[in-house]
């Protein structure tokens, strides 16, 4: 455990974050926050990217074993922020590592953050590369040319929204669309058509192509992109690490009322007026 030396009293809190690929998206911060730190935690998709951290800080703790099949997964990330903010409480500079990008469709950091504030202690978030970013780099889709929703594909299912067809929509969580008791590690078929009849009600044709997104976590595999017509997806075989990408279905329409509007004030602003 590295020595800070004495007279420092209270402990704090960072989340740093891995990126996606193992070893090749970490930043020069995080990499310090985790070498620095008096108590790392690590919260990762796979045991590999564990065992990395662990190369670089022997006694980091893993988050793993909070989670349990058929355990509420609230529940669990309760009891990994109560492990993370007891050591904090004991005076300790704390580092919790995850995937990704910390912030990112990522409840336990942000709700750790809160609660040390809460309790006056110093506590932040260094950002990260999530699958966000790479799903753009490897589908070549950039948000800005037709917009981009994001949606946690059960929250989609649970609440009222209103999607629009004509920007990119990125489901997160797929695998375990529908799931209420949210304790599952995958939904199935019958989760998965209730989603499909949600997304052809708000406008997307059943043979609309959509894409199974898996980053590349290992620098010697490929991404997957998986491109299917929208039924297929009842069937798709979806892990916990798809993300569904729904190109836009329809044109974006001009919004000719506001085009009127900015064309009289800037003829007004043009004339002085
Ligand atoms: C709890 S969120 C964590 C996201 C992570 N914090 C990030 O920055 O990307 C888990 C979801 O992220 C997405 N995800 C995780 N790993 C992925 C990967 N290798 N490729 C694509 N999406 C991934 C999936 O939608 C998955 O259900």
């Amino acid at each position: 455990m590295p020595d800070h030396g004495a007279g420092r009293s209270s402990g704090s809190f960072v989340a740093v974050g891995l990126g996606m690929m193992l070893g090749a998206h970490v930043t020069p911060r995080a990499r310090s926050e985790i070498q620095h730190a008096d108590v790392v935690f690590v919260l990762v998709s796979d045991a590999i990217v564990e065992r990395w951290v662990q190369e670089m800080r022997a006694d980091a703790r893993s988050l793993q074993p909070f989670y349990a099949e058929g355990k509420r997964r609230t529940r669990s990330y309760r009891e990994m922020i109560e492990a993370m903010l007891a050591e904090v409480r004991a005076g300790h500079r704390v580092c919790g590592v995850f995937y990704g990008h910390p912030g990112v469709f990522a409840q336990v950091p942000h709700h750790a953050i809160a609660q040390a504030r809460r309790e006056g202690f110093d506590a932040e978030m260094h950002a990260g590369i999530s699958a966000e970013d790479c799903l753009y780099a490897d589908l070549g889709i950039d948000p800005g040319t037709f917009g981009c929703q994001h949606y946690e594909a059960s929250q989609l299912m649970f609440y009222q929204r209103r999607l629009d067809p004509s920007a990119y929509l990125v489901l997160w969580q797929i695998g375990v669309a529908g799931d209420r008791s949210v304790s599952r590690f995958g939904t199935g078929p019958a989760h998965r058509r209730l989603l499909i009849e949600l997304l052809v009600d708000e406008g997307y044709p059943l043979d609309h192509e959509v894409i199974v997104y898996e980053a590349a976590t290992l620098p010697i595999v490929e991404p997957r992109m998986d491109r299917m017509p929208l039924s297929a997806l009842v069937d798709a075989d979806l892990h916990l690490q798809s993300t569904l990408v729904v190109p836009p279905a329809r044109p974006m329409a001009r919004n000719e009322a506001m085009l009127a509007k900015l064309a009289r004030l800037e003829a007004r602003l043009d004339s002085g007026a």
